[in-house]
């Protein structure tokens, strides 16, 4: 079994305000202004810095996007000759994939954007008809020229700032056309001149923690109105979709209660039940025979400590500690090594999943090797984990004999209403004589 890839530690940050909480209050007889000074500022640096991430991060698709409309202008101009109707095909696949791309990337900063319904035609003759080719192309037009400008200042403008306010420690050292600000204005020939630039550098630092959020923004606004599903695009697919795995959420909650309620009613309650009539025999018998008192109260304390016992397994089945205590890769391997088949598992989540997220993962492991164990008579299986783009996905392949289906027990279909209560998707291929892979596909919550 191999352990790849790493989890970031849960950082407690409630846990650390608490820490402080006491010298804070110390303090704020005196200094509660500057407190607030301290805290405003802290929150605008903070802003900032997730602004120009994102500005930045707008690169990664303002790029490509300036050359796939340099390369439909191309394609444009050659059309008559023939070999831009060629191009027309993969230019156009192209641009749905880059939209999809920057779908995702405005939804790690933000609300989702929810793709419009169905796919895009790549038939040059339909998509000139189609509105949702017409609004990528809308959005392709603004990303890539103001989105691309937004993005380099985006860049440019920190790395001005710092070299502007650091100037004073190596202006000396610099030749002398180079000694001017970032901007050109002026050129230092004195310590004066020198602390000017300075200056000028903690002023733009100050135009830079206001402007850019609106810059961010600005770059992101063409992405969300353009991209998502438009005033004429019919969202009833969607909305259908979303009652459906609405009603499986309640489904799914209203079965893991009966669940909960069964095991207190069969297990703790009955073995509380049989405590007390032992209690109640144990009394009537202290007066009469101490002894045999004291052999029924040994036995009404094992029942006592059986029903804690139960009491804590049903506990834990509600939301595994050892996920909060050795995260979801510790957690999996937990169920690896419970596993009578060799399993190995790889895990690449170096984005932090939501606790809902990872107890779905870690259910779905769990029954997923459980039926290995139980049917496919395999001799290994891989249970394969990613957590990137917002997405967890989860792969268990066993090379056992195949034929799993899910009318033929409950364990598949409590896997199913599990996930399509996250908004997510399961695949399953298991064609007789195997091999069996099991694909989850969901929103990661991160
Ligand atoms: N990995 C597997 N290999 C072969 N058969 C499987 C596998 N997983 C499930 N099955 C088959 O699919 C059926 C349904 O599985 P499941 O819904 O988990 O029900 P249960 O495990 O309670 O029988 C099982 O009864 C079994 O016959
Ligand atoms: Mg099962």
């Amino acid at each position: 079994m191999a352990v790849t890839g790493t989890r970031p530690d849960r950082t407690d940050e409630g846990g650390g305000d608490d820490e402080h909480g006491g010298e804070r209050d110390g303090e704020r007889g005196v200094g509660s202004g500057r407190e607030g000074l301290r805290t405003v500022a802290g929150r605008a640096v903070r802003a900032s810095g997730a602004a120009l991430a994102e500005l930045v991060g707008g690169l990664g698709t303002a790029v490509p996007a300036l050359a796939l409309l340099l390369l439909l202008a191309v394609a444009a101009v050659t059309a008559p000759l023939g070999a831009g109707l060629l191009l027309a095909a993969p230019l156009l696949r192209a641009l749905h994939a880059l939209a999809g791309r920057e779908r995702e990337r405005l939804g790690r900063h933000g609300p989702e954007v929810v793709a419009p319904d169905p796919a895009p035609p790549v038939r040059l003759r339909l998509a000139l008809a189609d509105p949702t080719t017409r609004r990528e192309l809308h959005w392709l037009a603004r990303h890539g020229t103001v989105g691309l400008l937004l993005g380099l200042a985006g860049f440019l403008l920190p790395l001005s700032a710092v070299r502007d306010t650091a100037f004073p420690l190596y202006w000396r050292f610099m030749p002398m056309d180079m000694t001017a600000t970032s901007f050109g204005y002026g050129v230092a020939h004195s310590w004066a001149e020198a602390f000017a630039v300075c200056a000028f550098g903690i002023g733009s630092t100050a135009v830079i923690l206001g402007l850019t959020p609106g810059m961010a923004r600005l770059q992101a606004d063409p992405g969300r109105r353009l991209l998502a599903a438009g005033p004429d695009q019919d969202l009833s697919l969607r909305v259908a979709e979303l009652t459906a795995t609405r009603a499986a959420a309640l489904d799914a909650h209203a079965t893991e209660l009966r669940r909960i309620e069964r095991a207190l009613h069969d297990g703790t309650q009955n073995r509380l039940v049989s405590v007390t009539v032992l209690l109640g025999a144990a009394r009537r018998q202290v007066a009469r025979d101490p002894s045999r008192a004291d052999e029924i109260l040994e036995r009404a304390q094992s029942a006592a400590e059986q029903a804690l016992a139960e009491l804590r397994t049903v506990s834990r089945s509600i939301l595994p500690p050892v996920l909060d205590d050795r995260g979801l890769a510790g957690a999996l391997s937990g169920l690896a090594a419970d596993c009578p088949v060799p399993c190995r598992i790889d895990v690449d989540a170096p984005e932090r999943c939501a606790a809902s997220a990872e107890a779905t993962a870690y259910f779905v492991v769990a029954e997923a090797l459980t039926n290995v164990a139980k049917h496919s008579g395999a001799r290994s299986v891989t249970v394969a984990v990613r957590a990137r783009g917002g997405r967890l996905r989860l792969t268990v392949a066993d090379d056992g004999r195949g034929g799993a289906e899910e009318a033929g027990g409950s364990g598949l279909t409590g896997i199913r209403r599990r996930i399509a209560a996250h908004d997510g998707t399961l695949r399953l291929a298991s064609p007789p004589g195997g091999p069996t892979t099991l694909e989850v596909d969901l929103p990661s919550g991160s």
